[in-house]
């Protein structure tokens, strides 16, 4: 995909990082397990805190039993453009760290470690011309029973993995909006020294 107006960066940067958006137009193609995979092996190799790698996937492909439950977790605003995704990856993270011989203690770095994985995981996808878009509208509680889900796991994002398709296949609304957005510039997220910002 080549850069639009909304997505020109201000400095030299590898277009992985401009390339990859949240398309809600999915062709609901099967996705082969060596894709998903590929993109499982990249989580694998997220930093984390003391390389405690806290998170956990659990996946669903369409068409296959396991796919109603968890997709009937995704708010239904998500459901109508999720609906043609090829695959529900649910994220969760481990509030515990385990430790040998002395109570679990909590691990404080849980969220922000499985952010970086599902960061990887986007990026590997985009890589091989699949799209991602992140759910964090979607029932937890119910996601955690229909996927199995133990207490000591924090529920944080289904992600949604499709090939992308034209936005034709959205209702008017989703195809108005469906499109690559932009940021907010290098200077308004980064000072030197101190905290400036508004
Ligand atoms: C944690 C998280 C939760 C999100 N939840 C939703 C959601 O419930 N519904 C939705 O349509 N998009 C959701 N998004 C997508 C964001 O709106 C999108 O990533 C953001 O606008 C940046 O656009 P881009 O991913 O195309 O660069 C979520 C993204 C993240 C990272």
């Amino acid at each position: 995909m080549s850069h639009n107006a909304a997505r020109t960066p201000e400095h030299p940067v590898d277009s992985l990082f401009v390339d990859r958006w949240s398309t809600r137009a999915f062709t609901g193609e099967t996705i082969p397990d060596s894709v998903l995979f590929t993109a499982f092996e990249a989580v694998r190799w997220a930093p984390s805190g003391g390389n405690t790698q806290p998170w956990r996937l659990i996946y669903v492909k369409r068409d296959t039993p396991q796919w109603d439950a968890l997709f009937g977790t995704l708010a239904e605003r998500n459901q109508q453009w999720a609906v043609r995704a090829s695959a529900l990856v649910l994220f969760v993270s481990s509030t515990l760290r385990a430790r040998p011989n002395d109570p679990a203690e909590p691990l404080r770095s849980h969220s922000f470690d499985t952010g970086a994985a599902w960061s990887n995981f986007a990026h590997q996808l985009s890589k091989l011309g699949w799209a991602t878009h992140a759910i964090g509208g979607f029932d937890r509680e119910a996601a955690r029973r229909v996927a199995g889900v133990p207490d000591q796991y924090a529920l944080e994002v289904v992600v949604a993995v499709g090939k992308p398709a034209d936005s034709s296949v959205l209702s008017e609304e989703f195809a108005k909006i469906n499109h690559p957005n932009s940021r907010l510039s290098v200077k308004e997220i980064v000072s030197q020294g101190k905290f400036a910002f508004n």
